[in-house]
């Protein structure tokens, strides 16, 4: 951690708390739930808010054989860090638009998809200008209708892909696709997905590509689809403890344990008495004498601004709400009394573990009609984030 994020963790009055003994035992429970498989921790976005660093690192310690990030410049930022600490997997990075930096790409050991003959030709460039020959794994559309090959197309990606193995600038590393439906157990879709899968890796075998690892699976086809693991599962919301669907399965029926914390100190606790109005446009406006609470925390920091007048917030215990509408800084909240025995100092908490009845992600993104993987990855730069090891001994 740099000593800029230090001092604003020192200054800041709200916090993102991320237990890594968290991360470690999620890791640990997928690797349970797939043991033929290798875990590849999915760690884009900042590792989903929580942070990429210190979430690869504790993702490795548990067990996990590689990671995965979406885009190229992540992919380099998390190489240079891991390097910097003395490790190497293998790391798989899927989004990039021609003209690429490639080069560097191969350089850093990244492995890369290619769903287009041209990705194909440019990272076997790539591979003839560096001498470095290029780990890729092959994507197939199999339904989710996203990247990958559709299937009618798919052959003249493996042909692509012969050719520049046989000029040995390419390796066919991995054949890959995505599930679209996994978070519904009950969709017929997957299996579909799956068979379409299954014969793009025959067509692959005929054109005499064998890859090392065919890979379908994000959290949802880890947890609820086994006949999807294969040789590696890629979990990424699990990995931070949150479920792919808590109407399904919560994360204690899941075993995992929600990773993040976000509370923050109260800056303002003052007495308001009956119909006063709240907030911009006074969309709140209190019901009787009462205190009135301010959470530093805004819409530029990720809270959803439609949560307003709705997102659920501890407090000394007491679940309660956003009151009024949230603001880009801050929101307040009616603690329901004169006398409530809340000063400013005390903390706020925004969502947790749920342990003692705390809010959880999922309930902000109940209330916001979203998911709880926006609502952690969401959430500002300029809220620190602070790591703690509950299994750390002392
Ligand atoms: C290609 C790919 N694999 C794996 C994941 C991880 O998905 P999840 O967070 O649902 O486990 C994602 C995330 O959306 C993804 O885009």
């Amino acid at each position: 951690m740099s000593a800029t994020r230090l001092a604003a963790a020192d200054v800041h009055p709200a916090r993102a708390v991320v237990d890594l003994a968290a991360i470690r035992h999620n890791v640990r429970t997928l690797a349970r739930t797939a043991p033929t498989a290798e875990v590849m921790a999915v760690v884009k976005s900042d590792a989903y808010g929580h942070g990429l660093l210190p979430v690869a690192t504790a993702a490795l310690d548990a067990g996990a054989g590689s990671l995965g990030v979406a885009q190229l410049a992540e992919a380099l930022d998390l190489r240079a860090g891991l390097d910097a600490a003395g490790r190497h997997p293998r790391i798989l990075t899927w989004l990039f638009a021609p003209g690429a930096p490639l080069e560097q790409a191969l350089l850093a050991d990244l492995e890369l998809s290619a769903s287009a003959p041209w990705a194909v030709e440019e990272l076997a460039a790539a591979a003839r200008s560096t001498g470095r020959t290029a780990r890729v794994h092959l994507k197939i559309d199999t339904g989710m209708s996203r990247g990958g090959a559709r299937p009618e197309d798919f052959g003249e990606l493996l042909d692509a892909a012969a050719r520049a193995e046989a000029a040995g600038a390419v390796d066919v590393v991995g054949i890959w696709s995505h599930l679209a439906c996994a978070d519904e157990p009950d969709s017929s879709v997957t299996g579909e997905q799956l068979e379409v899968f299954g014969a793009a890796l025959e067509q692959a075998a005929h054109a005499g590509i064998r890859p090392q690892v065919r890979h379908i699976a994000q959290s949802a086809g880890t947890l609820f689809h086994p006949a999807a693991h294969f040789d590696l599962v890629r979990p990424g919301i699990a990995v931070y403890g949150l479920s792919p669907n808590a109407q399904v399965a919560s994360s204690v029926e899941l075993d995992l344990r929600p990773a993040m914390r976000l509370e923050a100190r109260l800056t303002v606790v003052k007495r308001a008495p009956a119909g006063t109005g709240v907030s911009y446009g006074h969309t709140a406006r209190t019901g009787a004498d009462t205190t009135l609470a301010v959470v530093p925390l805004g819409y530029a920091d990720g809270m959803p601004r439609i949560a307003s007048n709705a997102g659920p917030v501890s407090i000394a215990g007491r679940r309660l709400q956003v009151t009024g509408r949230i603001c880009m800084d801050q929101f307040v909240v009616d603690l329901g009394a004169r006398d409530t025995g809340v000063h400013e100092g005390d903390v706020a908490v925004i969502f947790s573990d749920g342990r003692d009845g705390e809010p959880l992600a999922d309930d902000w993104a109940a209330v916001t009609g979203s998911i709880n993987y926006e609502i952690v990855s969401r959430l500002g730069a300029r809220v620190p984030r602070v790591y703690v090891d509950s299994e750390e001994q002392p």
